[in-house]
């Protein structure tokens, strides 16, 4: 099976509950302030963004709100209907259009774009990611930013967290580059870059100038309950984590990484 339509079945059958179980979760939320944090000091009103693997729409809402015009595509039929009807939800006209389309096909849609968004792992479904680098760089303007924000290779808290409860396999399971991942029944091969692969990948178009960690001392989201039962903690953790995110090593280590591209003049 081709990986974006096995994507798009598995994310279908979380689109009822995703927002109930990682949106509106108290782990969920940290980890994407931490994200929005940097598109409100990146996007502005005005600006055309494209967003791959939009999911639900939650983020292209908080931009749209802010005056920033978005076209946001995912492989899952499912989580665009979701997307879809927060938008009529919305009280005021946002210029948001939400459609079905994989990452790999993104050679048939139109640009130009200001920028690009890529939140929380979709990324992480594609094998080889250098056709869409291609691809960008024919949809976007020189100097537009593509913020991408992807699992990471080495998660400090999983290892940790798993190795105290002494499941080997799951404590290491990003270590390898590529994991079979068990969503609602449904197998999806999830694939983990290094930072340096990524950057390589998307050279020459697109130059790295930024980066930060996101969920480095916030925990991942399979932790929730703890969260729920810890909250003064998990709190101070999380006021801490808008630190240490930006330290060397630490950036590398979190639940994510969130990487800030220019596109070049190539
Ligand atoms: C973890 S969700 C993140 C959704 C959203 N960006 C967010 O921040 O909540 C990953 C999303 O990537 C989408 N996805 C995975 N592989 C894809 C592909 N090859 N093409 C397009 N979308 C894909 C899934 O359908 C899912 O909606």
């Amino acid at each position: 099976m081709h990986t974006s339509i096995a994507a798009g079945i598995a994310f279908d059958s979380m689109a009822s509950f995703y927002d109930r179980s990682f949106t509106g979760s108290l782990i969920g939320r940290a980890q994407r302030n931490a994200v929005w944090r940097v598109l409100g000091e990146t996007f502005f009103a005005g600006d055309r963004i494209l967003e791959l693997n939009c999911g639900t729409g939650e983020d292209a809402i908080f931009l749209g709100r802010r005056g920033v015009s978005l076209v946001g595509y995912d492989a899952s039929k499912r989580m665009i209907e979701v997307a879809n009807r927060r938008l009529q939800d919305e009280n005021a006209l946002l210029d948001i259009t939400f459609e079905v389309q994989a990452t790999e096909e993104l050679g048939s849609i139109g640009g130009p774009f200001d920028g690009v968004l890529s939140n929380f792992s979709g990324l992480n479904c594609i094998k080889d990611l250098r056709p869409t680098a291609v691809n960008l760089a024919a949809l976007t303007v020189p100097g537009a930013t593509a913020i991408f924000c992807l699992s990471t290779r080495f998660c400090a808290w999983e290892s940790i967290y798993y190795g105290l409860m002494c499941h080997l396999r799951k404590a290491t399971r990003r270590w390898s580059g590529t994991t079979l991942a068990r969503l609602e029944g449904v197998q999806l091969p999830v694939y983990y870059p290094t930072v340096t692969q990524i950057q390589r990948t998307f050279s020459p178009f697109f130059r790295l100038t930024a980066m930060k960690g996101i969920g480095v001392l916030v925990p991942p989201s399979y932790v929730e309950g703890w969260a729920q039962r810890h909250r003064r903690v998990f709190r101070i953790l999380e006021g801490f984590d808008r630190t240490v995110s930006q330290w060397p090593v630490f950036r590398i280590i979190g639940d994510h990484v969130l990487l800030v591209f220019e596109r070049t003049g190539s």
